[in-house]
């Protein structure tokens, strides 16, 4: 897999500014929600970037660990204090490849929509499921598309003007195959940059269906209601 495809792709077009790009969104609420669902045991982050949540929640005596497909977001993380000792995997979060079981395993931020098809989606709600204990739970946090933003097929916002960048969302909408490709666009005085970002949305129902059939008897979503997509 190549492009947009390639688990690795986000994170090592991405790792370079995605700390400063989020420094905006605060992980408290997701901690707390973690937190209050371990019970002890490893606790496994799928796509677990650059530790933005992973950390703090491990500054609560959280056993986290992880899982991540760039190596670029994984180096973010080692660099941060307390990063070095969160063990993580390179690997693809449609597989899952930890050992289990699990009491609570999670995936946060829009993640899950990072596997564009949806069959790589329902192979990771199945491979969680293999590796959870059986009363254990998966958490994600998703958000609700809103397909209402686009007129025929496309999208284009000014994100920020100042002095010096302008910041462009250039986005294109396939409805079949509920995916958006997106460029952030940054023209400032030393040129033009370009972020590339590509998701399959799924609907909250989709989701729970997909639980479903892993077999995943309790599962949760933690739902931004509202938020733009990404
Ligand atoms: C939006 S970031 C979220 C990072 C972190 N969880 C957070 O909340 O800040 C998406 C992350 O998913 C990772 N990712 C994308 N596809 C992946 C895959 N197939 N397997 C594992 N990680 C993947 C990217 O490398 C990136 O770190």
């Amino acid at each position: 897999m190549a492009g947009f495809d390639g688990p690795a792709f986000y994170g090592d077009r991405w790792a370079e500014v995605y700390d400063e790009r989020h420094a905006g969104l605060d992980p408290v609420a997701a901690v707390e929600f973690l937190a209050g669902l371990s019970s002890g045991g490893r606790v496994p982050e799928l796509a677990i970037g650059t530790g933005r949540v992973a950390l703090p929640l491990a500054n609560r005596e959280i056993a986290v660990e992880g899982v991540g497909a760039s190596q670029a977001m994984v180096d973010r993380l080692r660099a941060k204090p307390g990063g070095p000792a969160i063990p993580v995997t390179i690997g693809d979060m449609a597989q899952v490849p930890a050992r289990g079981p699990f009491r609570l395993v999670y995936l946060v931020f829009n993640s899950l929509f990072g596997l564009l098809d949806q069959v790589r989606q329902a192979d990771c709600f199945a491979s969680v499921a293999r590796v959870l204990d059986p009363g254990g739970v998966f958490v994600i946090e998703c958000f609700v598309p809103d397909v209402a933003r686009f007129d025929r097929g496309q999208r284009a916002e000014t994100l920020a003007v100042t002095e010096d960048p302008a910041t462009l969302r250039l986005s294109r909408h396939d409805a079949v195959q509920q995916r958006i490709t997106m460029q952030i666009v940054t023209l400032d005085g030393h040129g033009m940059h370009l972020r590339p970002l590509a998701l399959r949305y799924a609907w909250p129902s989709e989701l729970d269906l997909m639980a479903a059939h892993a077999g995943s008897a309790a599962h949760r979503a933690l739902r931004r209601l509202g938020q733009a997509a990404l």
